[in-house]
């Protein structure tokens, strides 16, 4: 996705169908929090989430998606994003974190959680509430008028007070008919640059930070990005209209 590519502009009322993925996104993610409980294997949240969207009759968004072979990723611990569901069973102390995506009516709706199961170590619960607090910083310069790169920075400047880095390797991105559209938005960025934020642009702000260093590594499936040092990792995500009135946050109930 090119700078200079054309932004699709959204009409309120595509917004409302937006906003209408986005609740049933948020709803996946209220009963995959329910599930996630220590003693379940990730591929079972994967199943739960298939029959979820069947009831609804709604389409993954992320299954088949450059060969992406299922409806969720489910990242665990040092796993940063693209995590692949499987017989791994979750343990009191890890960290999951959760990503889906949907199609319904022909527009996309896209959120991430990061889910502590049972008791886990401070350093985990810091990372998690610093993951949280950054993509609200973000959301809140998603405003007409704005530079996209105020939202990057708001991001990156509250992960680096807490001591934390930002994932550099992968980004957020506009989102609407399609699952990834332009601009891509990264959670780092000097402040007063890249392009004006408009009324109607939709964007999915997703900061993933890491307790150690920011750089990440593929492994062998292809999919799964992993810390380069081992560190914790967390991820959240939503799907976030820039209207007249300030930011419309699709994905929050
Ligand atoms: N929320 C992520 C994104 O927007 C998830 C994509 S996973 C994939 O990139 F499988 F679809 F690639
Ligand atoms: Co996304």
């Amino acid at each position: 996705m090119k700078e200079n590519e054309t932004i699709v502009l959204k009409s309120p009322d595509e917004i409302e169908k937006m906003r209408k993925s986005n609740l049933i996104v948020a709803e996946i993610l209220a009963i995959i929090k329910e599930a996630a409980r220590p003693g379940v294997a990730t591929i079972e949240i994967e199943r739960l989430c298939e029959g979820e969207l069947k009831k609804r009759k709604v389409r993954p968004a992320f299954k088949g998606y450059r060969g992406y072979p299922y409806c969720l990723c489910v990242s665990v611990n040092e796993e940063v994003v693209h995590g692949m569901p499987s017989r791994r069973v979750l343990k009191q102390g890890d960290i999951l974190s959760v990503d889906v995506g949907i199609e319904h009516d022909g527009y996309y709706g896209d959120a991430a959680v990061t889910i502590p199961l049972g008791k886990i170590p401070d350093e985990a619960g810091r990372l998690i509430d610093a993951a949280m607090a950054s993509l609200e910083r973000g959301i809140e310069k998603a405003r007409v008028g704005n530079r996209l790169f105020d939202i990057s920075y708001a991001v990156q400047s509250y992960v680096e007070e807490n001591g934390f880095s930002v994932v550099r390797a992968f980004v957020g991105h506009g989102i609407g008919r399609e699952l990834h559209e332009p601009p891509q938005v990264p959670n780092f960025g000097t402040p007063g640059k890249g392009i004006r934020l408009k009324a109607g642009m939709v964007l999915a702000i997703e900061p993933m930070i890491n307790a150690g260093g920011s750089e990440v590594v593929i492994l062998d499936d292809g999919w799964t990005a992993v810390t380069k040092d081992g560190s914790l990792s967390a991820h959240f995500e939503h799907t976030v209209a820039i209207t007249e009135n300030g930011p419309y946050v699709l994905s929050r109930p």
